[in-house]
Order: structure tokens, then C-alpha cells, then sequence
């Protein structure tokens, strides 16, 4: 079948890596995609929430699977556009409808289906412009640090965890009155501080069905030792070191079995990965919240684990099959390292010749923001290159992955070497 990716970052690459080993897939196309991903398969230059010009795609390549990558073409419905045209409804879809990416479009709407659940996460509380005053009196009853969190997607900057009561109500007010992060601010989420260690849990699932891939720990810091600004992740390893039998057990029945239950209790249509973001308190999992997708950077060492023919598990995914998959997960463990533009998180130059990418070496380079320029390759974001190795223990994978970036190089660039630090 030919089949579509919709996205163009390190976890689209590694989508389609993956896809295209599969003898299932004929023509594999990606929507934009990146220079990575032109190599393997064929770029489209369609934005991700161009549903009307993704459905022509769709039609003139003749394409039976759309699998999406970020999660706002799915809060902005494209699953349901595609079910509601008599031309499209055949194509399978692989990520959940708009009521159910709620769960990570609106976290006052994670919340409350993790009450209805009884799934382990942070006491909170919401309130909008109009109850301003309750929450700067329930903020004065909490704890420091106080949590507060748009409600709306705000980019994942729409968290903020602040020491002192005062400066916590003057950013209630600057998010619900004055619109700190706009539209996505109007309800805010105020909640109780978890102190731990976090990781992700990923669940492929039919709506009824599941499969839970291999756990991972990303880390989300511009510094070493997780200091700075935050970002959209530096680096990620698969297994999580920390994770036992015991916790994974826990993790298990209180949160995923819930989780499946509840789409089909509250009649949210799921349709593809859940990913949960988890805490660690003592010996207890907690959700920090829900993504309706894949994590970016955790894909590219979670695929890479994942011995299955994805396209199998894809289609078994769209059939409701997914209880006769076995997943087959290699025991190695996989690391990855991103390579970013010099000034990221905040402003930062693209255009940048990046030099190496030739080389031979045993770790998988999976292109986040680049682009093809006149036969070269150039920089074209911030995040730029997830370097992927495998080893015995994730000790071994990073020594692999930072050996293997020796060989690379673009003006500015720059990276975390300090991976793994607090397992
Ligand atoms: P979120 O967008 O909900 O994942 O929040 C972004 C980050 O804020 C998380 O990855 C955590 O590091 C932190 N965070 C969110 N909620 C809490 C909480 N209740 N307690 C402690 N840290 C939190
Ligand atoms: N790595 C975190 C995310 O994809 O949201």
C-alpha cells in the first residue's frame, strides 16, 4: 500500500525508516518531510493542517494510510475530515479523532478524565478570568513550588512552576486576564507540585486493543544537568534503567488499562499512540500528562527497539486487531543524542552547510530540521539531528552515538553530553 506521514521532524524520519523497511509499503510519502526523509521516500510540500490539499495528495498518489506525526493536525480534526468525505473514508488514519486529542489539546480535559478514571495524577483545580479571585485563594493554600498551566496548546510553554505565592497569582492573572499565551490561557489549570523522576510510556492502541512499546526518559533542558530553558528535547534513551518489573506493573494497571477503558467508557475514538507522560513519586506512578502521538526525541529510540513490521502493527491498529500482535522488542538498548542550532531555544541562524552525514558509523541519523539546498544539506531549524546508537546498556548506546558526532559538524552547533546523567 502507499502510504502517507504527515510531519517533518527527527520522529517523522524515524516513522518512515521504519515504514520503509516494510515489505507491506509500495510508495512512501511525507508531508513536508526534511532532507532525511527525501532520501528514503517522497517529499510533499504541504503544511500538516492543509487537510484540503493533504486530501488531494491523498487521491493523486492513490495513498490507503495517513499515520500523523504532531499533534495539531489531530486537535484540529484531521482524522474526522478524512471520515467525513465519501472520497477519503476508506483511508485509514492513524491517530485519534478531535474529542479524543483533547486530551492533549485541553489539559482541564486530561484532568477531568483522569478523575472520572481514578488514574493516579497532581490535585489541581481550574479557573478562568471570571474566578481569578478563588485561585489566587487556592494557590495561598497550596504549597511551593505552585504549578500553573494553560489550558490550551501554548507550543509546551504553557507550564509554569513558580517558588513564591505572589509571583505565582501575578502569573494566574497575566495568563487569564491579560492572555499571557492568548486563547490557550483562558482556563488555566493550577495544580499540586509532584516531586520525582519522569519518564514516557507509549501505547499503541485500536480503541479497545493495545500494545505498550518500550518506555523511554527524554530530557527536555537547553543545559547540562538539566538546567536552562526548556525545549523540545536534547536527547532521549530507551529502556528507562529505573523502571522494574514491579513499577512497570504498577504503571500498567493503574494508568494504561485505565486509559484504554476510559476511551471506550467517556467514547473517545482512539485510534493510535497515546503517549503518557509519567512521574515517578517514591515508588509510585503518577500522569503529568497525556500526548494524543509520539514523542520527539523519545520515537527515535522507541522504534528503533521495536522489532515488529510497523506497517503490520499499523494495520492491525486501523482493523481493531490489535489483540492478535505480539510485540518483539529488542533488548538492546537505544540512546539519541540532538544535535541543535547554536541559540536554540531562542533565536538561532538556519542556512547552515552541515558536514559528516556521509560518514560510516554504526548510529542511525535521523534529520529533525534540515533541508536539501543545492545538493547540499543545510540547518532549517532548531532541533537538527537525532544521532541514534544502540549498546548493551545505554552507557554503551551514548558512547556510540557521542563517538559517531565527532564526525559531524555544522557552524553553531551544539549538544548536551552529559545524557543519562541522574540514572
Ligand atoms: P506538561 O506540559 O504538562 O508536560 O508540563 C511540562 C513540564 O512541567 C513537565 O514535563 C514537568 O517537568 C513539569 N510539570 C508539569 N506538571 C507538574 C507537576 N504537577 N509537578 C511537577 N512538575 C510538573
Ligand atoms: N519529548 C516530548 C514531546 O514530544 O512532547
Amino acid at each position: 500500500m502507499n502510504i502517507l506521514i504527515v510531519g517533518g521532524g527527527g520522529r517523522e524520519h524515524t516513522f518512515a525508516w521504519k515504514i520503509a523497511q516494510s515489505p507491506l509499503c509500495d510508495q512512501l510519502f511525507v508531508a513536508p518531510g526534511n532532507a532525511g526523509t527525501a532520501a528514503i521516500a517522497t517529499n510533499l510540500a504541504l503544511g500538516v493542517n492543509d487537510f484540503d490539499k493533504l486530501k488531494a495528495a491523498v487521491l493523486t498518489h492513490k495513498i490507503e494510510m495517513v499515520v500523523v506525526g504532531p499533534e495539531d493536525p489531530l486537535v484540529n480534526g484531521i482524522h474526522d475530515y478524512f471520515l467525513a468525505d465519501k472520497e477519503l473514508e476508506h483511508v485509514a488514519v492513524i491517530g485519534p479523532q478531535k474529542e479524543a486529542a483533547r486530551l492533549e489539546g485541553s489539559k482541564e480535559f486530561a484532568k477531568e478524565f483522569m478523575k472520572k478514571q481514578n488514574i493516579p495524577t497532581a490535585q489541581y483545580a481550574s479557573f478562568t478570568a471570571e474566578t481569578l479571585e478563588e485561585g489566587c485563594n487556592f494557590l495561598a493554600q497550596m504549597k511551593a513550588p505552585y504549578v500553573l498551566k494553560a489550558d490550551g496548546l501554548a507550543a509546551g510553554k504553557g507550564v509554569l512552576i513558580i517558588d513564591e505565592l505572589e509571583e505565582a497569582q501575578a502569573q494566574l492573572k497575566a495568563m487569564l486576564v491579560d492572555q499571557k499565551f492568548g486563547a490557550a490561557s483562558q482556563t488555566v489549570v493550577v495544580e499540586e507540585f509532584l516531586d520525582g523522576i519522569e519518564l514516557s510510556c507509549f501505547v499503541l492502541t485500536d480503541g479497545k486493543n493495545f500494545v505498550t512499546l518500550p518506555m523511554a526518559k527524554d530530557y527536555k533542558r537547553i543545559g547540562e544537568g538539566d538546567t536552562g530553558l526548556n525545549t523540545g528535547g536534547m536527547g532521549a534513551i530507551s529502556p528507562v534503567p529505573f523502571v522494574t518489573a514491579e513499577f512497570e506493573a504498577k504503571i500498567h494497571e493503574r494508568i494504561v488499562v485505565p486509559t484504554i477503558q476510559g476511551f471506550q467508557q467517556q467514547n473517545l475514538p482512539f485510534v493510535g499512540f497515546v503517549f503518557i507522560g509519567l512521574i515517578k513519586v517514591g515508588e509510585d506512578p503518577y500522569v503529568i500528562e497525556y500526548n494524543v502521538r509520539m514523542g520527539d526525541p523519545e520515537t527515535e529510540v522507541v522504534l528503533p527497539r521495536v522489532k515488529n513490521d510497523l506497517v503490520e502493527l499499523l494495520m492491525a491498529t486501523a482493523k481493531g486487531n490489535l489483540d492478535a500482535v505480539t510485540l518483539d522488542v529488542d533488548d538492546r538498548s537505544a540512546t539519541t543524542v540532538m544535535l541543535v542550532s547554536g541559540g536554540y531555544p531562542e533565536a538561532y541562524a538556519k542556512g547552515k552547510t552541515m558536514e559528516g552525514l556521509e560518514q560510516e558509523t554504526e548510529s542511525l541519523l535521523f534529520h529533525a530540521g534540515t533541508q536539501l539546498a543545492e545538493n547540499k544539506t543545510v540547518t532549517s531549524g532548531g532541533r537538527v539531528l537525532a544521532v541514534t546508537s544502540y549498546g548493551k546498556d545505554f552507557r554503551v548506546a551514548l558512547k556510540q552515538s557521542y563517538s559517531t558526532i565527532e564526525g559531524i559538524s555544522f557552524e553553531g552547533m551544539n549538544y548536551r553530553k552529559d545524557l543519562g546523567f541522574d540514572l
